[in-house]
């Protein structure tokens, strides 16, 4: 599939805003600032599609794109969890909007979880973990910011993830990412073409 041909199709702050349930979805999640909006970039090959920042929480709502004008193949970016700065009310409410989709959106079919290859693992990423479990989700996880270490740290990061997550074995793939050096981005067009192309 051509993913540089993503476009913008709509931004929803719940569940029930979502455009029809039907179709393909593939979602990005992971903690704030991980590298999500980045990694959507780099796989549609634009550079602006996704609005990054260097500031945590930069995207608050369920931003929805289609490949081209085939909107019944998505993909998204959620808002990040887990980032401290934002008023203990927000966050509830986002948490909530979250697990809804993650819960109930039918579309979904698989997750792209997107962890910073230095800080994986964190107890959220588990609890992602859980749900996705729940629904017989795969999940595809994205060690990015593999630019920031040497390659044989890297490579050691990799394996102790793949390790840890053994019991998840037949749910999950794990590979290095790098939104900045384009890394690994053929790897994640075939995983997401899996979930897609039927
Ligand atoms: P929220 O929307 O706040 O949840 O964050 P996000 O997960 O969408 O992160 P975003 O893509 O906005 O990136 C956060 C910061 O990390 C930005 O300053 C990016 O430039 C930087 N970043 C993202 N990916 C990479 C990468 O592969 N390498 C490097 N060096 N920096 C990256
Ligand atoms: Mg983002």
């Amino acid at each position: 599939l051509k993913y540089s041909t993503a476009r913008f199709l709509t931004s929803a702050p719940t569940l029930a805003k979502c455009p029809v349930d039907s179709g393909v979805e593939v979602a990005f999640a992971g903690r704030s600032n991980a590298g999500k909006s980045s990694a959507i970039n780099a796989i549609t090959q634009q550079k602006a599609l996704a609005r990054t920042s260097k500031t945590p929480g930069r995207t608050q709502l369920i931003n929805i794109f289609s490949l081209g004008d085939d909107v019944d193949r998505r993909l998204v970016d959620l808002p990040g969890y887990g980032y401290a700065k934002v008023p203990e009310n927000i966050k509830q409410e986002w948490q909530r909007h979250l697990s809804d989709y993650l819960h109930r959106r039918a579309s979904l079919k698989g997750l792209v979880l997107v962890m910073d290859v230095r800080h994986p693992l964190t107890e959220f990423d588990l609890d992602l973990l859980e749900v996705a479990d729940d629904r017989d989700l795969p999940v595809h996880i994205l060690l990015t910011k593999a630019d920031k270490l040497k390659k044989g740290a890297a490579k050691n990061a990799l394996q102790q993830v793949r390790s840890r997550l053994r019991e998840w074995e037949d749910l999950i793939s794990i590979q290095l990412f790098s939104s900045l050096k384009r890394q690994g981005v053929e790897d994640v067009h075939q995983r997401l073409d899996s979930w897609m192309e039927d």
